[in-house]
């Protein structure tokens, strides 16, 4: 290891499945070859965090290793193994951002943390962007592009280049970033369906139109809502449940899409995406008669994709795209405050009424 970094390095990590996490402190070991070893300053909490800390199946399957917490991070490149250097890819002092999806391994509430930037989504933060900016977004956008991929040809839209997208959720870490992709990088008319609180904040990420899902019928305003009748393109669901199934048909066009992040569940410690296909068949059944007749129906999982995240850096940079940031906590590693600590990003996670991001600062 290079001289100037410490020997042994600490992170936020559980064994039991909803036991309280606890510090632990590893040797710290210079990089593999086709490895960086980064310098974390900031990370943010996703609901799937605590999903996965408090599934009994995942527990039973890690047994009692220690697993981390944390899946985004921003940070500084501080070494790189020999195959890294030698592609002159990455270098020591390159401010990064990053997923680091290892669901039974390492979190990226820690110091220091080992990343193969062939395999894992990693990119320049931008000069728009603090640390603690660049560690809200990786998921959450990695996410609202595996979303809007599902957008139909303009060719087959009723609706022309000015294609309709709904964003169920719009005021969340992934609805935020649907909203704000749809508009500035695919053109689309976006109807954002939030609570009145959040309703000026969702128009300000360049929502066209907002639904407030506590004082409208949702339904009722999306199909009123269609201009001389003609149907909407895209429905992303980041909120769950069945509620909208009564009116698909109506509200989409036949080559349009229904796609979801979480599925028909609606508990917040459920993990949901794909896996749910399992647990609800409903939904197979909607993918098949969706693929057949349309519109198309799909629970959907984020990509990982290195080239998304420079995408968004560089529409930071040039588009002034939005990262928001609603509470920054601090202390998750001091061996005093971090029980304290991970009690507040867990709090938010399970109230689900965050607007934008929770970002945990590593470096305080
Ligand atoms: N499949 C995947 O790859 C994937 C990836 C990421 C996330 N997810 C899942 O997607 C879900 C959303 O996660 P997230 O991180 O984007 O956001 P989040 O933290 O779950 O979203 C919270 C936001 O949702 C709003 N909200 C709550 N109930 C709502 C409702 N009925 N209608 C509209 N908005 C509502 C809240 O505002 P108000 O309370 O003011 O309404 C709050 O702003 C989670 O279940 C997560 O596990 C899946």
């Amino acid at each position: 290891m290079p001289p100037q970094l410490p020997e042994s390095n600490t992170s936020l990590t559980f064994t039991t499945p909803s036991s309280v996490p606890h510090l632990t402190h590893t040797p710290l070991f210079a990089p593999g070859p086709d490895e960086v070893l980064v310098k974390i300053h900031a990370a943010a909490i996703n609901p799937v965090d605590i999903q996965i800390w408090g599934n009994p199946v995942v527990g039973l399957l890690a047994g009692k290793k220690e697993k981390g917490l944390g899946r985004d991070y921003s940070g500084t490149i501080v070494a790189v193994g020999s195959t890294v250097q030698a592609s002159s890819s990455w270098v020591v002092g390159d401010a990064v951002f990053g997923l680091c999806n290892r669901p039974l391994a390492e979190g990226t509430f820690t110091r220091f943390l080992k990343i193969a930037p062939a395999r894992e989504p990693i990119a320049r933060v931008p000069r728009a962007w603090k640390f603690g900016d660049a560690a809200a977004v990786p998921l959450v956008v990695l996410t609202a592009f595996a979303c809007l991929d599902w957008l139909p040809a303009v060719e087959k839209s009723p609706n022309g280049q000015q294609r309709r997208v709904v964003v169920s959720g719009a005021s969340g870490g992934v609805g935020m970033w649907c909203v704000q992709l749809a508009k500035k990088v695919f053109g689309c008319h976006v109807t954002g369906i939030c609570s009145g609180r959040n309703a000026e904040f969702v128009r300000s990420l360049g929502a066209d139109e907002v639904v407030d899902y506590g004082e409208q019928d949702v339904a009722r305003t999306l199909l009123g809502g269609r201009p001389e009748g003609r149907k909407y393109d895209l429905y992303v669901d980041c909120v769950g449940g069945t509620e909208m199934f009564q009116h698909w048909r109506e509200l989409l066009h036949t080559d349009g899409a229904y796609i979801t992040i979480v599925g028909d569940k609606t508990s917040r410690s459920a993990l949901g995406g794909p896996l749910t296909y399992f647990t609800y068949p409903s939904q197979v059944w909607r993918h098949i008669y969706g693929y057949f007749f349309g519109p198309r129906y799909a629970n959907v999982i984020l990509y990982q994709k290195s080239e998304l995240l420079e995408r968004v850096a560089k529409l930071a940079d040039e588009e002034g795209v939005q990262v928001v940031v609603q509470d920054v906590v601090g202390g998750i590693l001091d061996e005093e405050g971090h029980k304290e600590a991970w009690e507040k990003v867990k709090e938010y996670m399970v109230g689900g009424r965050v607007r934008g991001k929770i970002v945990v600062d590593i470096a305080a």
